[in-house]
């Protein structure tokens, strides 16, 4: 643990370190399911009317510039970059909207160049790690909810060894520049800003007093010394990606919550809770934060109930400054990645989560209650039932039902705190790491992106699930991910059944003539890897940002830096449209509501982009068209 550099661990690894985990699959019976499973690929994945026909071979030159001439995307393709700068299409202009440390209140001190800012006002700027967000458009005003990751601890803490918290104000650093902002933004002559002392403008962190309600709401397992009622939590953190209702209000979603917690002495808990902390990685040193050193709430041995009120969505109404968080526990608790809120035909909500972490599940919940606009929203988001899914490898799946009859767990509450372990009882399919499920608005399908696993038929998951290849994941060793959709029967997602298949798998082509080369609509002119983020526009395009290997080198060779790309649900073509500065995740991603402005978030960027000097900031950018056109 050491002898690595513990500031650049990825979340996986972090937990690995934690962690450790037997290989335990046996390799040759894999590689044996692979194979077989490279003809199940070619015979299943014609889906729907024109869909993207899968393989492993190479479009040939002139199948690619047939793709290329006949297409819908309004702009030339850009090539790959490796330096550390934002390139957009000719005829679109880019620019920095609001960075790490810039104020929202004009009594914030702001950045300094050397220290990064203060600890003093650091709730009142623009936070660290830019992630999810969604453009609200209220009463003339346009507000920008946003989540601010993680903390990048060596460039927020540049004075302290290793960017390890030395006192307690630098732990209420890093907790005040995680979370979410909401702000309000405005176009003027120069471009879009922010709205500075707007009465919009909001910071939520990592100690914003929370309203934890629905089933679990009250449990045991939730209470503890400072709220003895188990209704109550202070802070959301590790805000990954979002998502919006029907009813206007923002949804941000706990990831990684497991490694802010650690322990000064051995925690004494049940053996139930003692499952839990194993199941969902909290360990006794955490992931460097070193909160419990400082902040006896992160402190396990002394509050072994506070990780239990993490890795919940969250509800934050964006218009009313003063309203309290929500934390809605009918959608479980896991790592969440993102939540996208669709409705059913007879007015049910239904919201698609994934859990990112290699061999983790992906889960819909279907509420009792049905919307209509302008009527109660209580219980939407609680009363209802919460399901993992089960993909079949004859391209069918099923939602399976996560009750205390079908898990054989105690009660709704716990199987709603331990849904990873109910997820499991059930038998869900363990999936190459979750991130954003986005549903499409032209059609009644649903897309999710499979970042990459290279556990994926080499270990088990972290509740001792076995990962052999399956049908969406039907790669060993995965190290590029890949893109599965769904269709529910009846064109209802409520319905219980679904079809499925590959929208793409990346790979590269110029390394491997085998699954590893990708799906037919990888070409030489939209090389990636690890799909993340992920957003589809009013004409029914599919937006996919990355967040992989930007090295471009071995197997990443071609790939460049991280980057946006576009899809056609129908055609399967993808062409490259925005490539990120070295080092950065491209992620979140949301429109105007005049849809002449995208938003897009450039999460821990290498070298001082986007200033030149100093540190490295994470920002969001304004991408507009020069010609003032729609950009979706
Ligand atoms: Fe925060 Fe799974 O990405
Ligand atoms: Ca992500
Ligand atoms: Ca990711």
């Amino acid at each position: 643990m050491k002898d690595v550099d513990t500031t650049k661990l990825s979340a996986d690894e972090w937990d690995e370190l934690n962690f450790p985990r037997p290989e335990a699959n046996d390799f040759d019976a894999v590689v044996e399911r692979a194979i077989s499973r490279r003809g199940f690929m070619g015979g299943i994945l014609a889906f729907g009317s024109g869909a993207a026909v899968m393989g492993t071979g190479l479009l040939s030159g002139s199948s690619a510039q047939a793709m290329n001439a006949a297409n819908r995307f309004p702009f030339t393709p850009i090539d790959i970059a490796t330096d550390f700068d934002v390139h957009v299409p000719e005829g679109y202009r880019w620019q920095v909207l609001a960075r790490w440390g810039d104020p929202l209140f004009s009594d914030a001190d702001g950045y300094d160049v050397a220290e990064g800012g203060p600890v003093a006002g650091s709730d009142r700027v623009f936070g660290e790690n830019t992630d999810g967000m969604e453009v609200f458009s209220f009463r003339g005003h346009q507000l920008i909810a946003v989540n601010h990751e993680y903390a990048n601890r060596d460039v927020n803490l540049p004075a302290a060894q290793d960017g390890t918290p030395a006192n307690a104000d630098d732990v209420r650093k890093l907790q005040n520049l995680q979370g979410v902002t909401v702000m309000e933004v405005r176009e003027g002559d120069a471009g879009w800003e922010v709205v500075k002392d707007s009465p919009f403008n909001r910071r939520i962190h990592h100690n914003t007093p929370m309203t934890i309600v629905g089933p679990a709401a009250g449990h045991d397992l939730l209470k503890t010394e400072a709220d003895p009622t188990g209704t109550a939590s202070l802070g959301t953190m590790n805000n990954c990606g979002s998502g919006m209702t029907p009813w206007g209000t923002y949804l941000t979603c706990e990831e990684n919550f497991n490694g802010y917690f650690g322990a000064t002495a051995e925690p004494e808990v049940t053996a139930q809770v003692s499952d839990g902390f194993s199941r969902y990685g909290i360990g006794a040193d955490g992931w460097g934060y070193d909160y419990h050193k400082w902040d006896a709430r992160f402190d396990t041995a002394k509050n072994p109930n506070e990780p239990h009120r993490a890795g919940w969505v969250v509800e934050i109404d964006p218009t009313k400054p003063d309203s309290t968080p929500v934390k809605h526990t009918g959608l479980g608790r896991f790592k969440h990645e993102n939540a996208e809120v669709v409705l059913a035909p007879d007015g049910r909500v239904v919201v698609y989560m994934g859990d990112d972490e290699r061999g983790e599940f992906v889960y819909k919940f279907v509420s009792n209650g049905t919307y209509t606009p302008g009527g109660s929203t209580e219980g939407l988001l609680d009363d209802g039932t919460l399901f993992a899914a089960k993909f079949n490898d004859d391209g069918t799946g099923e939602w399976l039902a996560l009750t205390p009859e079908t898990t054989g767990m105690a009660n709704l509450a716990e199987v709603l705190i331990f849904a990873r372990k109910a997820g499991s009882a059930v038998g869900a399919t363990t999936m190459d790491r979750p991130e954003w499920i986005r549903a499409n608005p032209r059609a009644v399908e649903a897309y999710c992106c499979l970042t990459n696993n290279r556990n994926r038929g080499v270990k088990p998951n972290a509740g001792g699930d076995e990962t052999p290849v399956n049908g969406p994941n039907p790669r060993e060793t995965n190290n590029y991910g890949q893109i599965v959709r769904w269709r529910p029967h009846d064109d209802d997602h409520a319905a219980d059944t679904f079809d499925w298949d590959l929208y793409v798998m990346a790979g590269n082509p110029n390394v491997y003539d085998n699954v590893y080369g990708g799906s037919e609509n990888i070409t030489q002119g939209n090389l990636f890897n690890s799909p993340d983020g992920m957003g589809f526009d009013s004409t029914g395009l599919v937006w996919i940002q990355t967040d992989g290997d930007d090295s471009n080198e071995g197997e990443f060779e071609g790939m460049g830096n991280n980057q946006m790309l576009v899809g056609d649900p129908v055609t399967g073509e993808i062409a490259r449209f925005m490539t990120g500065p070295n080092g950065s995740e491209v992620t979140g991603l949301a429109w105007s509501s005049d849809r002449r402005t995208m938003f897009v978030g450039i999460q821990h960027p290498g070298g001082s982009w986007p200033d030149g000097t100093g540190l490295p900031r994470s920002a969001i950018i304004t991408v507009t068209r020069e010609d003032g056109g729609l950009v979706g």
